[in-house]
């Protein structure tokens, strides 16, 4: 992989990078075609990181299928998929975390410890082997976003971090590997998710401005759907420290269950 870029760059070209667990859908493909406008090569990684996944979580649930996912890399126009396995980037002996502090605790980070040191450690491993000079991430992870975002600044890693609008379904519904595993009816309340988004977004562009007012205007409209709400929050939009009256850009970011599936979404608000 490395010699591979090291060609590409020795050539003058740009590489751009997309990274995925695979099981690829149109939100990964998005991020895939928005890399082309920013480089002359595209590069897609998918590796299901073990060490982003607690003990308890969906790890398992991850249905490999790389001849799918190839072919929809492919049709997106990627030059080229890193797929290494975990003994490529977990060798016997692996001792090395990035921790993030203040941008991965609370939100998600609330409710799975150590995720965002794995997710933190294991992009930084692929920016070193793939030596990108654009990455693109989704906005549909938004704290992850962020933490790569600081991360980046903090360790001086010479890549630039492009933010993509989060790709949704007709009816709202955030694109998800997830959304695979909802039953018709988990699907439908899976809704009430980016519904209760839209309805504090709605308020906001009333002219409300109370954090807890928006919060719960969106709570109204998911408790009865939703089996169990980790968190609705209101955010400032670039450092995602609480917001309690909000004067510049925010973000009304949500986790919750339809059924046994953990759903996120968020939108932002001005
Ligand atoms: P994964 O969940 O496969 O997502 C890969 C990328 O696709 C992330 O940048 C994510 O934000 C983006 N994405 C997913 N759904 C999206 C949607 N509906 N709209 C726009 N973008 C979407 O996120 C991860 O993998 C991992 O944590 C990873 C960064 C690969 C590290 O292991």
């Amino acid at each position: 992989m490395s010699a591979w870029s090291d060609a590409t760059r020795a050539r003058g070209e740009r590489i751009a990078f997309v990274l995925t667990m695979g099981a690829l859908h149109a939100g990964h493909v998005a991020l895939l075609s928005a890399a082309h406008k920013h480089a002359d090569r595209v590069v897609l990684s998918i590796f299901v990181n073990p060490t982003q996944f607690g003990p308890s979580e969906d790890l398992a649930r991850y249905p490999p299928d790389l001849d799918g996912d190839l072919a929809k890399a492919q049709g997106a126009g990627s030059d080229l998929a890193f797929v290494p396995e975990v003994k490529d980037m977990y060798a016997a002996g692996y001792q090395t975390f990035i921790d993030v502090r203040g941008v991965s605790q609370g939100l998600c980070g609330g409710h799975r410890a150590g995720h965002f040191t794995g997710v933190a450690t294991v992009v930084c491993k692929m920016f070193n082997i793939v030596r990108p000079h654009v990455a693109i991430f989704g906005e549909k992870d938004f704290q992850q976003l962020t933490v790569i975002r600081r991360m980046v600044a903090d360790l001086n890693l010479s890549v630039e971090i492009i933010g993509h609008p989060i790709v949704r379904e007709p009816d709202g519904l955030a694109l998800s590997t997830r959304n695979a595993f909802l039953s018709v009816q988990e699907r439908a309340h899976a809704l009430a998710v980016s519904e209760g988004l839209s309805a504090a977004r709605e308020l906001f562009a009333a002219g409300e401005r109370r954090a807890d007012a928006l919060v719960d205007a969106a709570l109204t409209t998911m408790k009865d759907r939703l089996s169990r709400i980790d968190y609705v929050e209101v955010r400032d939009a670039d450092t995602l420290e609480h917001v309690e009256y909000l004067s510049g850009p925010a973000v009304i970011l949500a986790a919750a269950y339809a059924g046994a599936t953990r759903l996120i979404d968020n939108m932002r608000l001005g």
